[in-house]
Formats: C-alpha cells, sequence, structure tokens
C-alpha cells in the first residue's frame, strides 16, 4: 500500500527557505482555512512568514490560526462567513478591497462535494444552487473584487479543483462536477483576460485528499490518497511554480485515454449502475 501511494501520490515539499522566499511578508487570502487541505495550508505559511486572511464559516478555528500566525510575529485577519450567502458575500468583497490593498496569492479552496443522483433530486434544486455558490459564484466574487489588489503585485489566483473534471462525468456527482468544471473554465478565461495586467490563474486538479469531505465515503478511505498537509504542499508548490496547472503523472495519460474510450465508460454508466 505504501509503494502504490508513493507512485501514485509523490510528494511536492517545499523546504523552508523556498517557501520563506516566496511567501515571507507578502498577503495571502485563503478560503476554507478552518480545516482539511486549507487549514494546513495555513500552518505552512505561518511557518513561511506569510501574512494571512482566512476564511471559512468556523469561526473558533480561524481565531486559533490567527493567534498562532500573530504570536510568531505574522500579521493575520480573519472573516466567518457562509459564501453561499450572496448578501453576506457582497459585503466582504466591498469591505476585503478596503482591508487588502495588496494581495499576493488568492487561494480559492472552500469547496463542497455532493454525491446524489438526479433521479433522487427532483424537489432538491437547492442542492445545485448551494453548490454552484459555493465551488463556482464565491471563485468568481473573490477574484473580481480583489483584482485592484491583485494587480498592484501582480498577483497569483490559485483553484483547488478536483481530478475528477478530466474524465467522462459519473453518475451521482452532476452538481460537484458542473460547479467544478464551471470553476475551471471561468479560471482558463480569466486567465487570459487578467494576462494584460498581470494576475495569473492557476488550477490544481487534485486527486483524492483524505479530509472530511472524502474520508465520509468508506471506500474512498480506504484508498490511498493525499493527506491535507500534501495536498497544501501542492497548492504552494503550484503556486510558486511557473505551471498553469497541477495533475497527477498518471492524469496525463489516463484522462486523454478515458476520453478516447468514453463511449464504452457512458455505456457502462447508463447499463451496469
Ligand atoms: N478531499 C478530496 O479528496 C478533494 C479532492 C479534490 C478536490 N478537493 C477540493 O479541495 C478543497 C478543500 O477540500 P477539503 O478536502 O479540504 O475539504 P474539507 O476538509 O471539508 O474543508 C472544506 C473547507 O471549506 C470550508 N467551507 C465549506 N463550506 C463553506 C461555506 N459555505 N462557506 C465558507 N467556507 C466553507 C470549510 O469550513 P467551514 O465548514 O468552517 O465553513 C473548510 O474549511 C475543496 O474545494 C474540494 O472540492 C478535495
Amino acid at each position: 500500500m505504501d509503494l502504490l501511494k508513493g507512485i501514485l501520490y509523490p510528494k511536492h515539499t517545499i523546504d523552508l527557505t523556498t517557501l520563506k522566499r516566496n511567501f515571507e511578508g507578502k498577503w495571502v487570502v485563503i478560503t476554507g482555512a478552518s480545516r482539511g487541505i486549507g487549514y494546513e495550508l495555513a500552518k505552512t505559511l505561518i511557518a513561511a512568514k506569510a501574512n494571512l486572511f482566512l476564511i471559512s464559516r468556523s469561526e473558533d478555528e480561524l481565531i486559533s490560526l490567527c493567534e498562532e500566525a500573530n504570536n510568531a510575529g505574522r500579521k493575520a485577519m480573519y472573516k466567518a462567513i457562509d459564501l453561499r450567502d450572496r448578501s453576506a458575500l457582497e459585503q466582504f468583497c466591498v469591505d476585503l478591497k478596503q482591508q487588502l490593498p495588496e494581495v499576493d496569492y488568492l487561494f480559492v479552496n472552500a469547496g463542497k462535494s455532493i454525491h446524489r443522483k438526479l433521479t433522487d433530486s427532483f424537489d432538491r434544486l437547492h442542492d445545485f444552487d448551494r453548490t454552484m455558490d459555493l465551488n463556482f459564484r464565491s471563485l468568481v466574487a473573490l477574484s473580481l473584487a480583489l483584482q485592484p489588489s491583485l494587480k498592484s503585485t501582480k498577483g497569483k489566483i490559485i483553484y483547488t479543483s478536483s481530478i475528477s473534471t478530466l474524465y467522462p462525468s459519473a453518475p451521482g456527482w452532476s452538481a460537484y462536477h458542473a460547479s467544478k468544471e464551471a470553476a475551471n473554465v471561468w479560471c482558463r478565461t480569466a486567465d487570459a483576460e487578467f494576462a494584460s495586467f498581470g494576475v495569473k490563474m492557476k488550477i490544481a486538479y487534485m486527486p483524492l485528499v483524505h479530509t472530511a469531505m472524502s474520508d465520509v465515503n468508506s471506500v474512498y478511505k480506504k484508498m490511498p490518497a493525499y493527506s491535507a498537509k500534501e495536498a497544501a504542499d501542492i497548492l504552494a508548490y503550484l503556486a510558486i511554480n511557473r505551471r498553469r496547472s497541477y495533475m497527477p503523472w498518471w492524469a496525463r495519460i489516463s484522462a486523454p485515454i478515458a476520453y478516447f474510450i468514453s463511449p464504452i465508460i457512458r455505456f457502462f454508466y447508463r447499463h451496469l449502475i
């Protein structure tokens, strides 16, 4: 199992000197910082002496991360907000622009995963609204609101997407995949449009990571996967290198093959699931 994990999930650890060279004294915004990948990213960047603005609903976790950052001599602020609440998000975007005149990195990482078949969703339109609002709309809102702040530093926006969007759409995942794929398309379009003022968009097509989100599925829980810390290292690695996206090596091989044989996969989905 360890060998398989080592092959499929190679680490992208960055030494502290490199992290500090890229993040020390920089302003970094992280959504979904209260747990999982975003929490580990915040811890990593506190060690790298970054200044942090942390966002999620759970206030206690954000306060304790900010205290840890302040005790280590960094500046840190937070906002406890439900990013699906449109009017709260609108006001927050106005406030954030004033609070952060300069932003070097915006990690849009807060996300919600949902697995429910369409045949069980006839009276559940709200599932799609909520997933789109968090996984897609909050990316757009924060990226637009922080454009002046990112422009002033030639900053970077890093979106935590999912590797599953690279493969034929699997039953049950329509809300999650549609929201993540909408975000991917938006990031790729924005990358072209923001290029003139130096802001770069980056997409992490993240494979399985053991967090509260994925571990609700007992099958996923037993599979080899990245830890939240290893996934956070991937986000930091993507942020500071020249690449526009990250995906594991095997996705570069298997995703084109999967699309080539997608009629067979769709037949399987229609008749066997
Ligand atoms: N885990 C995986 O296997 C995997 C694979 C591919 C991609 N991803 C992506 O990675 C990202 C992070 O996921 P994770 O695995 O670290 O999940 P997680 O442990 O469940 O953490 C999700 C984070 O998002 C925040 N969040 C959730 N709903 C929110 C809302 N309505 N408003 C504001 N913040 C909200 C949560 O904080 P609060 O609950 O405190 O609000 C938490 O900090 C997601 O975008 C996910 O789609 C994960």
